[in-house]
């Protein structure tokens, strides 16, 4: 059973200039949260108690200030620089002390990701032990993301790294889960003519090793990766559609953590008329204790 998971928000942001100048993007507000509040809520659907997160040096100390060591929503939350945004798969190296020869989940802290009854196969990969298992999603533009390739029994075949000519428009989404030889194999891999290791290959990896779990995001799931302005703008506009519109907010850590049984009704109580009282934030943890005692 996978425990453990990741959450990579280190980067330069280069995309988001000049916003990102000064901030780290995943301390960004998508809608009325910081946009790691997202991954950080997916990791916790999946049940992942023991968090790691990493950061570039600069903002080390603010994502500390936000989320601090996670036991205020009955979690576990370690941190770890990365001095250079050397690729993806660093992820792996840097946190091999933290995985202890485990298994785990990592999600791209600029990763949004929603839907009806998302937990379930997050939950079913966290089952799966052996090999790896990404989350697949069809998009308009395959070429801005690593695709897959199918072969005519619609098996998994090949990846491309952000192909000219896609062959398919099944785009691999950040939120990867991968055995216990992950570190390992990331060690191994030479940097990709961009000077960054790359993702792809250690899903390749476990493609050619035939271990490789294909999970496709439907209709009902939404994905984006916030990394420019037009998509974050967009996942601002989204998620502040769903949230006027059907009640309950998305990416609510706090909710996340009550509804497991993580933390009681008077802890959320706490928070909710605490520093958060003021923002609506507050408000709606209250609404959420009213609503249960009906
Ligand atoms: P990218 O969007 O590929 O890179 P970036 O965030 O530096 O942005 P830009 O391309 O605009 O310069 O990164 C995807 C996610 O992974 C993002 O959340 C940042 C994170 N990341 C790291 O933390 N370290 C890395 O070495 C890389 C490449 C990415």
């Amino acid at each position: 059973m996978i425990t453990k998971g990741i959450i990579l928000a280190g980067g330069t942001g280069t995309r988001l200039y000049p916003m990102t100048m000064a901030v780290s993007k995943q301390l960004l507000p998508v809608y009325d949260k910081p946009m790691i509040y997202y991954p950080l809520s997916i990791m916790m659907l999946a049940g992942i108690k023991d968090i790691f997160i990493i950061t570039t040096p600069e903002d080390h100390m603010h994502f500390r200030n936000l989320l601090k060591d996670g036991s205020q929503w009955g979690i576990s939350i370690n941190y770890a620089i990365q001095d250079k945004p050397t690729g993806i798969p660093a992820a792996y190296t840097i946190a091999e002390g933290f995985l202890a020869g485990e298994g785990s989940a990592m999600m791209l802290g600029d990763n949004i990701l929603y839907g009806a009854n998302i937990a379930e196969p997050l939950i079913k990969a966290c089952h799966n032990e052996k090999g790896a298992t990404i989350f697949t999603y069809q998009t308009n533009e395959p070429e801005r993301f690593g695709v897959i390739n199918f072969d005519k029994d619609n098996k998994p075949s090949s990846i491309e790294e952000k192909p000219k000519n896609p062959k398919s428009n099944h785009a691999i989404t950040g939120l990867y889960f991968f055995d216990e030889r992950a570190s390992k194999i990331a060690r191994d891999l030479k940097p990709s003519a961009r000077g960054e290791t790359e993702i792809t290959d250690m899903i390749k990896f476990y493609l050619e090793e035939g271990t490789m779990q294909h999970s496709p995001l439907g209709r009902g799931h939404f994905w984006l990766d916030a990394g420019t302005h037009a998509s974050m703008l967009e996942a601002s506009q989204f998620i502040a559609m769903i949230e006027r519109h059907q009640r309950y907010k998305v990416g609510c850590i706090e909710e996340v953590a009550w509804r497991k049984g993580w933390i009681s009704d008077q802890e959320l109580h706490d928070m909710a008329t605490g520093p958060l009282a003021k923002s609506g934030y507050g408000q709606y943890l209250e609404s959420l204790i009213t609503e249960k005692a009906g």
